[in-house]
Formats: structure tokens, C-alpha cells, sequence
């Protein structure tokens, strides 16, 4: 268990509400997440899982409800309640990095240019520092010897690993991972969660959709189970023994 302060949520989500259309694909999401806590949130595809995610980095704003990331409201808040300070999406994006499912890396950038580039153009930094930064990210995802190597030169698991780094790059408070390890070979799965274990070693607060549970037992701080845009059922370590949500152990059952 590391250590957590509980004193202050550092993501914090209220009555979240998404719609696309007609469609309400988030159904009022309640969600605090504490500075180095490691939360898992898993459940049926289309449960709203990636949603919740990109709603956490204004990728979805959302439809209504308030969002708080370290104190500060981004989304539309809550009926009723003084809104308080209200921040920008480009802040928002330097506290929270995304790792997604299919990598995301420019094809036509080595890796650490690929690290590089968000550190220049998110955070401003010149291009000797950024380099030097990234070459560091690289080297913690274990990858500095691979730097000058292009995303095709790299199997699925090393280019999740630079995705990793370059999300590391910019230093952010909180880390978002979508699948990370679903379009991967089963073989280079182990590669990426080793990362991820790392990463969460260090204290980094991790909100992770994942299917790989014997993972999520392994660094769920908090354990969420999501079906039809609502949390069914949600706890701390033991919750994929102790779940008393039919809906929840089903689920858990069918995926193992
Ligand atoms: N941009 C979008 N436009 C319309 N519908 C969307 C969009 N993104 C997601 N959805 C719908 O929202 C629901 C939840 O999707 P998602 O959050 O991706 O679920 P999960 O990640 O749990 O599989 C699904 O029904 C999906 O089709
Ligand atoms: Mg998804």
C-alpha cells in the first residue's frame, strides 16, 4: 500500500454527465481520487469506461456535473454551488497525462522526438532541455538505448513503453491509462505492466481501465466497476473477492 494523502482529493467528480445526442453514456459519475492512489476501473465494453477517462482530461467535456482536478473546477459544476476558481483546458493537460490503447506515437518521429515533441508544445520548454528530459523519461521506461529508433522499428510494447514515457515527460500529477495493453501480443504485455508497476511505484497517481485483473489486484487502491454509464460497485484491495454485486462477480468470473 503506498502512502496517500487523503486529505484533499486530487481528482474529484460529481455527478458527471455525459451525453452524445440522445445518447447518455454517463449516467452520474461520483468519483474521488487521492494523491498517489492507484484506481482500476473496469467493466463490459461500452460501459462508459473511456468516457469517465476522457472526461477526467476534458478530451469529453462533460454534459454536466463537476470536475476537479487539485481543487480547481473544470467542468460545468454543480447546480446550485458557487463554482469557485475555474480552470482552462491547456492547464488541465499539463496536471493530467493519457497513455490510450493504440499508442498514439507520430510514425515519422524517432521516440524520443516523439517524448519531446508535448514537452515543447504543451509545456514550452526549448529544445535542448526537452531533450535532455526526454531522453530521462526514456531511460525510467527503460528505452534510452532505443531513442533514435522510429515507431515501426519498435515492437507494440516498446512503443506503449515511449507512450508511457512521454506522458512521464511532462511531469504530470495525475496518469490515465485506456487499455493500455489491448492491442498488444500476449508476450509484450508483461513488458508494459512492468512499466506501469514502476510507475506506480514512485507514487504517481494512477487512474487505470484495464481487463488484466491480476494486475488490478496488484495496484487497486480503489476498484471500480462500471455497467451501463454508472458505477454498479466500487472499493479498496479485496474488492474482486468481497464485491457483494452480483453483476460485479459475474463479470470477474468471466474474465479470469
Ligand atoms: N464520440 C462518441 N460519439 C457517440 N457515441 C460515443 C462516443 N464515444 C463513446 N460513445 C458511446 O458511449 C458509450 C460508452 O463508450 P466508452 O466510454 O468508449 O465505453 P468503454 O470504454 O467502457 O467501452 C458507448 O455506447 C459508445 O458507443
Ligand atoms: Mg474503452
Amino acid at each position: 500500500m503506498n502512502a496517500t494523502d487523503r486529505t484533499a482529493p486530487i481528482v474529484e467528480l460529481r455527478g458527471i454527465r455525459k451525453s452524445f445526442g440522445e445518447l447518455e453514456v454517463l449516467c452520474g459519475i461520483d468519483l474521488e481520487i487521492f494523491a498517489g492512489e492507484h484506481v482500476v476501473i473496469f467493466g463490459p465494453s461500452g460501459s462508459g469506461k473511456s468516457t469517465v477517462l476522457r472526461s477526467i482530461n476534458l478530451l469529453e467535456p462533460p454534459t454536466s456535473g463537476s470536475l476537479k482536478v487539485a481543487g480547481i473546477e473544470y467542468g460545468p459544476g454543480v447546480p446550485g454551488e458557487k463554482a469557485g476558481r475555474r480552470g482552462k483546458p491547456l492547464e488541465l493537460r499539463r496536471t493530467v497525462g493519457m497513455v490510450f490503447q493504440q499508442f498514439n506515437l507520430f510514425p515519422h518521429l524517432t521516440a524520443l522526438d516523439n517524448v519531446a515533441l508535448p514537452l515543447r508544445s504543451v509545456r514550452g520548454v526549448r529544445r535542448a532541455d526537452a531533450q535532455v528530459r526526454s531522453a530521462e523519461a526514456l531511460r525510467r521506461v527503460g528505452l534510452l538505448p532505443r531513442a533514435a529508433h522510429y515507431p515501426q522499428q519498435l515492437s507494440g510494447g516498446q512503443q506503449q513503453r515511449v507512450a508511457i514515457a512521454r506522458a512521464l515527460a511532462l511531469d504530470p500529477k495525475v496518469m490515465l491509462f485506456d487499455e493500455p495493453t489491448s492491442a498488444l501480443d500476449p508476450e509484450l504485455v508483461g513488458e508494459v505492466l512492468k512499466t506501469m508497476r514502476e510507475v506506480a511505484e514512485t507514487g504517481m497517481t494512477m487512474v487505470v481501465v484495464t481487463h488484466e485483473l491480476g494486475f488490478a489486484r496488484e495496484i487497486g487502491d480503489l476498484n471500480v466497476f462500471m455497467e451501463d454509464g454508472v458505477v454498479v460497485d466500487s472499493g479498496p484491495r479485496g474488492f474482486f473477492e468481497e464485491t457483494t454485486s452480483p453483476r460485479a462477480r459475474e463479470f470477474i468470473m468471466a474474465v479470469r
